[in-house]
């Protein structure tokens, strides 16, 4: 979706509907607008596989450290995406789903980071594309899905300011080759993530351990971002061009004054680190408490560079958290996923409630939501997830009634497409609507595929 533009007048709570019988019968059925987005969500290093013909990601080397991965897995087979897209493109006709956000591989295109571009890998995704468009799924590429080319990492990864110009020229030789189709862009995933959990706990790739690299990262990261969207924008100038960016609530574990300071400083770090400067607002230097970050990587201009006007923010939302003052870690207050995470589809409304009042993106889509839940397949791979399908139903339902209040969310994307690498998890965690047989690559719907495919044909929730 490029103009922007999006119709509340098909949303509609409730619809009449004849029975079989002459008595009309009311059910409560909840459209989205005509132009509402359904997709799926998937990246590159957690589907693709196809390890031979890429370079080296700095997930392929942290995936060699003992322990770093809960199962001692690795991305080099994952689902066999790379050799398998033609037929998951199939698989996702069958869902209906007219969008599918993918991740670009930074190392299949550009194996040392810079310098020389792989043909071979720019035409896998040439192709993809092309299947995608040919089966009537728009693309909605993300550029950077965490998988730095550890070239780049051992010249000192994201803390290093050049990284964010090998960022940009890595931007412009994928706008250049697939923008003439494809016309949605994100430039980061989730720079939280590559910046906390990669450079400040060491839970996620490249594993390093510094507060202050985390904050030179995350800069470096959101300069990149702003860097890379001049590029997109000279180079496809009708494109739609955004980031992603996950959202956590931040709670307070009590009325006590210090839990509620501990928990706006999380959120100021976690939440509003991002989203903010890239809405104009600067860094909340300020709100973050005792980790104060020294500013010693922002330079005259990167401010304004980082602030570059964006038609869509990427909404990632699957929990909330509770905070206090001794960082202590606090259980969930209600039902969790297999990943512990707290089922809190409210959450999900405040985040897009607060994004707009403060930061007023020109609209959103929902890049990421869904639940890792301890699947059990029958004796042919069918996997019965009436979880799953409740947490996308109650998830969708706050979509709706964020549209019903005026909110211009545009679109929906289900994490995920399938079963897939979870990273620090490996393959311990399913998220998929279509099953993956990690032995025989065999992808096999679950149930929750063939409701969602009944919401996307209705264009509604039952
Ligand atoms: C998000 C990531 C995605 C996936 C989900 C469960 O943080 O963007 O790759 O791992 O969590």
């Amino acid at each position: 979706m490029t103009s922007g533009e999006m119709s509340n007048g098909s949303l509609t709570d409730e619809r009449v509907s004849a029975s079989a019988s002459t008595a009309p019968v009311r059910t409560t059925s909840r459209h989205f607008p005509d132009t509402f987005v359904w997709g799926a969500a998937t990246s590159s290093f957690q589907i693709e596989g196809g390890r031979a013909g890429r370079g080296e990601s700095i997930w392929d080397r942290f995936c060699t450290i003992p322990g770093a991965i809960i199962d001692g897995s690795n991305g080099d087979v994952a689902c066999g995406h790379h050799e398998h897209a033609a037929s998951d493109v199939q698989l996702m006709t069958g869902l209906g789903i007219g969008a599918y956000r993918f991740s670009i591989s930074w190392p299949r295109v550009m194996p040392l980071g810079r310098g020389d571009v792989s043909t071979a890998g720019l035409d896998f995704y040439d192709r993809l594309v092309d299947q995608l468009l040919a089966a009537g799924i728009d693309p909605y590429v993300t550029l950077y899905h965490w998988d730095l080319p550890q070239a780049l990492e051992d010249e000192g990864g994201w803390p290093e300011r050049a990284t964010a110009y090998h960022f940009a020229e890595y931007a412009d030789v994928v706008a250049t080759a697939l923008g003439d189709r494809v016309k949605h862009w994100a430039t980061l995933n989730e720079p939280y993530c590559s910046s906390h959990f990669g450079y400040v706990t060491g839970f996620m790739a490249p594993g390093r351990t510094s507060v202050a690299d985390g904050f030179a990262a995350a800069h470096h990261l959101l300069l990149g971002h702003g860097l890379a969207v001049e590029r997109l924008r000279s180079r496809v100038p009708d494109a739609e061009v955004g980031v992603v960016l996950n959202f956590n609530p931040m709670h307070p574990a009590s009325d006590d004054p210090a839990d509620v300071a501990a928990a706006a400083a999380k959120d100021a770090l976690h939440n509003r680190w991002y989203a903010e400067p890239i809405a104009g607002l600067g860094y909340p230097i300020d709100a973050t408490g005792a980790d104060r970050w020294s500013a010693a990587e922002l330079r005259e201009g990167d401010l304004e560079v980082i602030a570059a006007p964006l038609d869509v923010l990427g909404v990632n939302y699957y929990s909330r958290s509770f905070v206090n003052a001794a960082d202590e870690r606090i259980a969930a207050r209600g039902p969790v996923t297999g990943m512990g995470w707290e089922i809190y589809p409210e959450g999900l409304a405040e985040t897009v409630r607060w994004l707009h009042e403060r930061c007023r993106f020109p609209r959103y889509l929902i890049t990421e939501n869904g639940a890792a839940m301890n699947d059990q397949p029958d004796a042919n791979g069918f996997v019965d997830d009436q979880d799953r399908i409740d947490y996308l139903r109650d998830h969708l339902a706050v979509v709706h009634d964020l549209i019903a209040e005026g909110l211009p969310v545009a679109g929906y994307f289900a994490w995920s497409l399938m079963d897939n690498f979870e990273w620090a998890y490996g393959y311990t965690e399913r998220f998929g609507l279509i099953r993956v047989e990690y032995d025989t690559l065999e992808r096999i719907p679950k149930a929750s595929a063939n409701w969602y495919a009944d919401v996307v044909r209705a264009n509604a929730l039952g």
